[in-house]
């Protein structure tokens, strides 16, 4: 969560709230601006079903999905949501998926890219992907390169796809990183990973040493995951990451989805009571005082809890 821009802030830019539609606008006229998440992760699901209903190919549902990406991510600059992340395409997409939808998808992400640039740059949004992209066609992450690049001055909302992504890859891949840097830094230091574990270097690794090396060492964790067509399922994405997220689930299909369902989504995730395994009405000190002492209660709980007499029933 994050205070509201001052004119102060060097990074200051103009409110582009007037931009949205009037239904956004009276949605975001709903919502705490003081709380609007800094990163919101949306799994993209239902392009296929959207065409089903149609009876289009499953193709023309992903087309139109890509038409709601731009939507979305249009109205997350405008309310100066700091992280949209997007998952894509993941690993088991690449996997399971016949070659010619996976290689449909490739086009329809470069074409998207190509002709999106110029709406990001005019969005103030920078492009930039987790995944094991290396994997992707040549040509591809060519063009993802180019798009990122061409957006990489962009100070506004930072749009994340997730591309050739799986969770537990992006673990396995951290796990590497940390093996890595420990060989290297006993490397420089001219002795042996025996010597450095031997020293406290695995008593000292802990969870930011994995946060550090995943794909998203540079991003806040997700505060809202969405997921659209009404299946509640995580599918290997963000497993590390959103741990405390709030998990919302809308049966409204992708294609279907726009910057207004966004909106009202983040008011759902304001209505939520985040405790991050906390009490949000941890009394005070004051009202302990006037709680009845703990020995009582157990003693109370305990006589509820105590084995009772089975009652004898009387025979006719
Ligand atoms: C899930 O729908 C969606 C995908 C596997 C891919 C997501 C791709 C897009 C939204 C379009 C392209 C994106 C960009 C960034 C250009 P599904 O095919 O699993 O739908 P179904 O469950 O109804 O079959």
């Amino acid at each position: 969560m994050r205070a509201p821009n001052t004119s102060r802030d060097p990074n200051h830019q103009p409110s582009r709230l007037h931009e949205l539609s009037p239904e956004e606008q009276a949605a975001y006229a709903q919502l705490d601006p003081t709380r609007i998440p800094q990163h919101v992760a949306i799994i993209m699901d239902g392009n296929g079903r959207w065409a089903g209903k149609r009876a289009l190919k499953r193709f023309l549902g992903h087309q139109q999905g890509a038409e709601s990406v731009q939507f979305v991510v249009e109205t997350a600059s405008r309310i100066d949501l700091p992280f949209l992340t997007l998952y894509a395409f993941s690993i088991e997409n690449n996997l399971r998926r016949p070659k010619s939808e996976v290689s449909f998808l490739m086009k329809l992400l470069k074409s998207y890219l190509i002709g999106n640039v110029q709406r990001m740059n005019d969005n103030n949004v920078r492009m930039a992907y987790i995944g094991r992209t290396h994997d992707l066609p040549q040509e591809v992450q060519d063009t993802m390169q180019w798009a990122s690049e061409s957006t990489a001055k962009n100070t506004g909302t930072t749009l994340t796809l997730a591309l050739n992504y799986g969770a537990r890859s992006e673990i396995v891949d951290a796990v590497r990183s940390i093996l890595t840097n420990l060989t290297t830094e006993a490397h420089t230091r001219g002795c042996s990973v025996e010597d450095l574990l031997g020293a406290g270097a695995l008593d000292s690794l802990d969870e930011s040493d994995i946060s550090r090396n995943l794909y998203t060492a540079h991003m806040p964790d997700p505060d809202l995951i969405i997921r659209t067509s009404g299946e509640q399922r995580i599918s290997n994405f963000l497993l590390w990451q959103i741990a405390y997220a709030e998990f919302l689930v809308t049966d409204r299909l992708w294609p279907d989805f726009r910057g207004l369902h966004l909106l009202e989504s983040i008011a759902e995730f304001q209505r939520r009571d985040r405790r991050f395994g906390g009490l949000n009405d941890t009394p005070t000190d004051e009202k302990i005082d006037t709680l009845e002492p703990a020995d009582q209660v157990a003693a109370e709980i305990s006589d509820r809890l105590a084995p009772q007499p089975t009652p004898t029933l009387s025979r006719r």
